[in-house]
This record gives structure tokens, sequence and C-alpha cells, in this order.
């Protein structure tokens, strides 16, 4: 009987631990497609599920990993068959369903993406979930009326996986994109990754007694959120759009009504993971063909750990130290 093994989450010493198990095809969970997982990637939520509290994941013990990229091994699904490329992001992957943090996975049909032509499996996983939801977030922007050439657009959490994805997606696509970083020692990377301007968080504060700043960004993705948001919706241009995907700083929204009914802003929420499939395939098609990083690029946000190193890089994302994205190499 074949044995795999998995990341697996569980408490110890009255702590949720990560730690690699054994196990056997018997332990898969219910799903039509079983795949050979290639890799998978660390996403901020990989490392909420070893927090106590978080309502992410309801039972123990639990094998992390939103993201998967592989070939399908069986399925009893007509949609896919023996040796297709495939990805899977989202749904319940790593949340209430066993996730890519494992040598094999078993999931629904209906959660399955084919690999977009031109699309590796670890290209698609270095994007995974972060890319995804940058690719995302430009993509309601720009339904919403943003071009390049209408002024510059702001990125925040710049080094972190959603963000450098953002600024690198943004640039290659001709916009004129500001960072915004806490880090200042990450400057000349994100400058490597195409943004024009990096500034710090603190710069965006409105003077103390206005609520609208000057008009500055055309558009903004924010994975950040809390204060941030606030500062970002006042200084957003008549009609520009913001895009909402993520809480790392804060989960409280405080804002006036005057940048909406004085400028038109528009605040759009991203959710990569219950996006309908026919957005989501939409979107990986639009990755591959446009915003699908080059080797330079590759080599500059991602780095590939095997799965013995997941702990340490779970802990790393906790702490907001990740730099760009870490793709996890599992066969
Ligand atoms: N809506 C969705 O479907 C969706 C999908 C993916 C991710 N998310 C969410 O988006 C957020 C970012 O995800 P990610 O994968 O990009 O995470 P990440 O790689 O850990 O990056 C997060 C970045 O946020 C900034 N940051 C961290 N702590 C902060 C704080 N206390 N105050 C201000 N900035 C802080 C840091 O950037 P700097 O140091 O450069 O400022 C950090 O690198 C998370 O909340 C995640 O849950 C949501």
């Amino acid at each position: 009987m074949e044995v795999y093994r998995a990341l697996t989450v569980d408490w110890k010493d009255s702590k949720l631990q990560p730690e690699i198990r054994d196990y056997s095809v018997d332990d898969l969970p219910e799903g039509e497609v079983t795949i050979r997982v290639a890799y998978s990637s660390v996403n901020y939520k990989d490392g909420l599920t070893t927090i106590p509290g978080t309502g992410i994941v309801s039972h123990y013990p639990h094998v992390p990993g939103i993201d998967l990229a592989g070939t399908v091994l069986a399925s009893s699904d007509r949609s896919f068959k023996e040796g297709d490329e495939v990805l899977v992001t989202g749904y319940g992957l790593g949340a209430s369903h066993p996730g890519g943090f494992s040598e094999l996975a078993r999931v629904p049909a209906s959660w399955v993406v084919p690999m977009p032509s031109g699309l590796t499996a670890k290209a698609a996983m270095a994007l995974g979930t972060a890319g995804f939801t940058a690719a995302l977030s430009i993509h309601r922007m720009e339904q919403n009326g943003l071009k390049p050439g209408q002024g510059p657009v702001l990125v925040s959490g710049a080094t972190g996986g959603v963000g450098s994805w953002a600024v690198s997606m943004l640039a290659k696509s001709g916009y004129e994109v500001t960072a915004s970083t806490r880090k200042s020692a990450e400057i000349e990377y994100l400058k490597s990754i195409g943004a024009q301007e990096t500034i710090s968080p603190s710069e965006l504060e409105a003077p103390e007694g206005k609520s609208l700043s000057r008009e500055r960004w055309a558009g903004a993705v924010d994975p950040v959120g809390g204060p941030f948001l606030t500062h970002v919706l006042n200084a957003v241009r008549y009609g520009g759009s913001v895009t909402l995907s993520g809480f790392t700083g804060g989960t409280e929204l405080a804002s006036t009504v005057y940048p909406f009914i004085l400028r038109g802003v528009n605040l759009i929420g991203i959710d990569s993971v219950l996006c309908p499939m026919d957005v989501r395939r939409t979107v990986w098609d639009r990755i591959a063909a446009e915003w699908q990083p080059d080797g330079a690029l590759l080599d500059a946000i991602v780095h590939e750990i095997p799965l013995s190193e997941l702990p340490a890089a779970i802990a790393q994302v906790l702490q907001g130290r990740m730099r760009g994205r870490s793709v996890v190499a599992l066969s």
C-alpha cells in the first residue's frame, strides 16, 4: 500500500505544533480526484491554522496547505483523467479539508482547475493563492475602469505574497506602481520586481483633522487593511478603485462616507476562496498569458523549500518576515 508524507498540525504540550507524519492511501479524504502533488506554497492562512481559535480549522490533526499543483493519479469524474496537470487553490483545501502540504491529495472535482497552457506546476505554485488574489484584484479594478496611464497604483504589504505579485503584474501591464512597505531594507527588492516608487505606510496618514487627503492613487491593491485602508480610501482619485483582500494590519474598517460620495471611490472585496469557477479559470488564463513570471522574476520572488523546512516557513509568515513566496517541493 502506498505511503505518503504530509505536514500535520496537532496538539502537543497544549500547543498546536506542525510535524511531518506518514499516512497510507486509505487515509485520503473523500473526493473524486486523486492528485500526486508536485508543489504547494506557503500562505498567511496556512500560518493561521497553527493558531488556536482562528476558526479556520475545526478539527485536529490537520494537514494545512491552501494551494497545490500536480498530476492526476485517478479520477472518478470524467472531466479529469490520469496524467492531467492540474492546480487547486481555496475552497476547503487546507481548511475544512486536508490540504496541499502532502505528497498525495484527494479533492472534489469541482475544485480542480486544469493547468493553463504554458504554466508549469512550480510557476503556478510560485503564484498560488497569493498570485491568484493579486491577479483577481487587478482584474476587478480593470472591470471598474482602471487602465494604465491614469496615475499611480498603490500596493500595500508589498514585500508579502499578494503584494509582491501585484507589484510585478501591474508593472508588466504598464501601470506606474507605488509599493508601500514597512521594511526599508527591501526597497531595492521592490524596485527590482517593478515598483517605480516605494513609500512607508506612515507617509499615507492624513493631516490631523482632515478626512480627505490629496487625490493620489488611480487604484490600490490592499492585502493589509486596518488603519492603512482608511488612509488609502482618503487619497484615491475620483472614480478610482481599491481592492481589499487581507487584514494583516487589522480587521476594523474606519472611514467616513466622503471618499464614496464625493469622489465616487469603489471599495471592492476580493475573495479567492469561493471565487466562481468561470472567473477563476479566466483569471488563471490571464495569469498564464499576460502575467507569467519570467526566470529572473521567479528567482527574485520565489524560494523553494523541502517539506522538512515548512515549520520554519510557517513561523516566518506569521511574524510578517516572509519576503516573496516559499514554494514547497513535494515530489
Ligand atoms: N481575500 C482572499 O481571498 C485572500 C487571499 C490571499 C491572502 N489573503 C490575505 O491577504 C493578507 C496577505 O497575505 P499574503 O499571503 O500576502 O501574506 P504575507 O506574505 O505574510 O504578506 C503580508 C504582508 O503584510 C504586511 N504586514 C504584515 N503585518 C503587518 C502589520 N501588522 N501591519 C501592516 N502590514 C503588515 C507585510 O508587508 P510589508 O512588511 O512589506 O509592509 C507582510 O509582508 C493576509 O491577511 C491573507 O490572509 C486573502
